[in-house]
């Protein structure tokens, strides 16, 4: 595997399968995980909506870029990102310190089909409609694209075989 330093970054929206695909990667090369959410939230002691609740976005995304800037000294760790950490300049420029930006993408439907029954999800909490995430996945989208030095696919693949094509990719 040739990545920079090793690190594997992994972004896009909420629910396209960045955890289970870093535990796919996990398993099969013997990396390090950093989920992201999980961290922050054992940090505060608090639940990701509880954090936005009672401290706010900018707050917590402040503690994502925290959280970022601790992985440049790390190698051959996969960093599972929130879904929001490529919307700041100053995190993609971080990631791309010591590891590869990948995107993963998935179609609005397949999304909806993954958060519809979790409660874990502040952005989405008050309203789950495909009209909803499809907007907020437009608008994300330009930064996503510009953050990613590979883009893969993740519709109709199962998490070993996209681990597989990342490892194959970068
Ligand atoms: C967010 C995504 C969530 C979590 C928070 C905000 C976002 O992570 O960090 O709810 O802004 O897209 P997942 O992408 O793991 O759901």
């Amino acid at each position: 595997m040739e990545t920079k330093n090793k690190n594997i970054f992994l972004i896009g929206f909420m629910g396209v399968g960045k955890s289970t695909i870093a535990r796919a990667l996990q398993e099969r090369h013997d990396m390090e995980i950093i989920e992201m959410d999980d961290i922050i939230a054992k940090r505060n002691g608090m639940s990701i909506p509880d954090i936005f609740e009672q401290r706010g976005e900018p707050y917590f995304r402040n503690e994502e870029t925290n959280l970022l800037k601790e992985c440049e000294n790390k190698q051959n760790v996969i960093v599972s990102c929130g879904g929001g950490v490529a919307m700041r300049k100053e995190n993609v420029a971080e990631m791309k310190k010591s590891g590869t930006v990948v995107l993963l993408t998935a179609k609005p439907q397949t999304i909806l089909e993954r958060v519809e029954h979790s409660h874990d999800r502040p952005l989405l909490e008050n309203n789950k409609t495909i009209e909803h995430i499809a907007a907020l996945m437009e608008t994300r989208r330009p930064a996503y694209e510009k953050a990613a030095d590979i883009v893969v696919e993740t519709d109709g693949k199962s998490a070993s075989e996209i681990g597989e094509e990342i490892i194959r990719r970068i």
